[in-house]
């Protein structure tokens, strides 16, 4: 790759960064999710083989994916105790940005009671962020909530959501004074999609119906959310994160391919965000995969696949870029795109290609203000559990949790400090 080429293309301040989730990287959850895992870690142990054995990687994953201790976050990648470590780490690797969790769990354990502790926890660790330049990123929702919540029938009770509107009030007041970016809700798509429609994850309530209901249940608590932010902070910049895929007709020229494509780009990428169109300072790309679709199927190449068995084709973020920036005209934040690749092997290519991707985007007018890679540090990856791998930095789980920069990383540093260079 050229390294001197198009080196002026990101903007001055670009944010280059990495992304977590609570759950999946702090350790000592109580939430709805811990109940779940503990309740089925056996069966998925024990189903394994059933479900994953397709993947090519099988074999590598095996041992791990059959044993019930792979389904149980438990202590986490002890993020919550090691958070300055962590930091520590981000500035190693010269990024500047970083996305984390705020655990409504956390704050309020028991309705109507805050835990005093866990605001104290998460102002210190905002503050320490600033403390060594790094821009904190405070995502509200990451499909995890406290079981007294999910007890009432969570999102899916139109009149719930006035919990959240509480929650979310009371973040306002304690932890935006040092926040200028927001985000209200993590992948409203998947969530609805994998915890009702296809009834997978907790609360395994399979109706479309229902996931319909929740569907529309986030756009409010959505809306509300970003008003009560905006009330209290005119100047903190909202937004949401967005899992949105590439999707293109497999025929171009195939009329049912075309309308394929163009319905599942609406109802998956696009339903949400013009919903909440004007609640939104500015758009939350997560981007993984390009979907194909031949007929009305998924019909994706065969390879490159990640651990994952996903199809891997991370220059897809370019033209998905183009394609938001014509819909919104609002700045954009890719807020999570990596990769699962327990041996290093395609994640140096897969920042390289998506760098590329980035700069053609920006040189097309697109308004692309960061980039946060998913993910810092190895974590929880929900249904999966720990084996698939996505983290910038591998965590030894079973040694301490011995932190261990990857060589990917590595080049990944060396490049963002050459961009911010010249
Ligand atoms: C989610 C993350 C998850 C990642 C990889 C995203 O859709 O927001 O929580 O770990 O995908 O599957």
């Amino acid at each position: 790759m050229n390294e001197n080429n198009n080196d002026k293309i990101f903007p001055k301040h670009f944010f280059w960064g990495a992304s977590t989730a609570g759950h999946q990287v702090d350790g000592g959850s109580v939430d709805q999710w811990t109940v779940w895992e503990l309740a089925h870690a056996k069966e998925l142990a024990q189903t394994a083989h059933q479900r994953l054995s397709s993947i090519p990687t099988w074999r590598d994953f095996k041992n791990k994916a059959e044993n019930p201790d792979n389904y149980v976050s438990g202590r986490g990648v002890e993020h919550r105790k090691r958070y300055r470590e962590d930091f520590d780490i981000i500035k190693e690797l010269n990024l500047n940005a970083f996305r984390f969790g705020i655990e409504w769990s956390r704050i309020e354990p028991e309705e109507g009671k805050w835990s005093d502790e866990a605001i104290q926890y998460y102002r210190e660790y905002i503050a320490e962020l600033r403390r060594r330049n790094i821009e904190p990123m405070a995502n509200l929702w990451h499909w995890t909530m406290p079981t007294w919540f999910t007890d009432k029938g969570g999102f899916a009770k139109r009149s719930n959501i006035e919990y959240f509107e509480r929650f979310v009030q009371k973040v306002a007041e304690e932890l935006t004074e040092d926040l200028t970016y927001a985000i209200t809700l993590n992948e409203p798509n998947v969530y609805t999609t994998l915890s009702y429609a296809i009834g997978e994850w907790p609360p395994q309530d399979k109706s479309v119906v229902r996931s319909l209901q929740v569907y529309f249940n986030l756009v409010s608590a959505h809306k509300r959310a970003y008003k009560i932010l905006k009330d209290h902070k005119p100047t903190l910049q909202i937004g949401l994160a967005a899992q949105l895929a590439n999707i293109q007709a497999k025929r171009p020229h195939n009329l049912i391919d075309t309308i394929t494509t163009k319905w599942m780009r609406y109802y998956w990428n696009w339903w949400f965000l013009n919903r909440c169109r004007n609640q939104q300072d500015f758009v939350g790309i997560n981007y993984y995969f390009s979907d194909y679709y031949r007929g009305f199927r998924r019909s994706n190449p065969k390879v490159p696949l990640s651990d994952l068995g996903w199809y891997m084709e991370p220059e897809g973020l370019y033209p998905l870029l183009l394609r938001t920036w014509s819909h919104y005209k609002k700045p954009i934040f890719v807020t999570e795109n990596g990769v699962a690749d327990s041996r290093d092997e395609y994640r140096r290519w897969w920042l390289e290609e998506t760098i590329v991707a980035m700069e053609k985007a920006i040189s097309e007018g697109v308004d692309l203000r960061g980039y946060l890679h998913w993910s810092l540090l190895d974590n929880f990856e929900w249904k999966y559990g720990w084996w698939p791998e996505f983290g910038l930095v591998a965590v030894d789980r079973s040694h301490g949790m011995k932190r261990k920069i990857r060589p990917s990383a590595k080049w990944f540093a060396q490049r963002v400090r050459h961009i911010n260079r010249v």
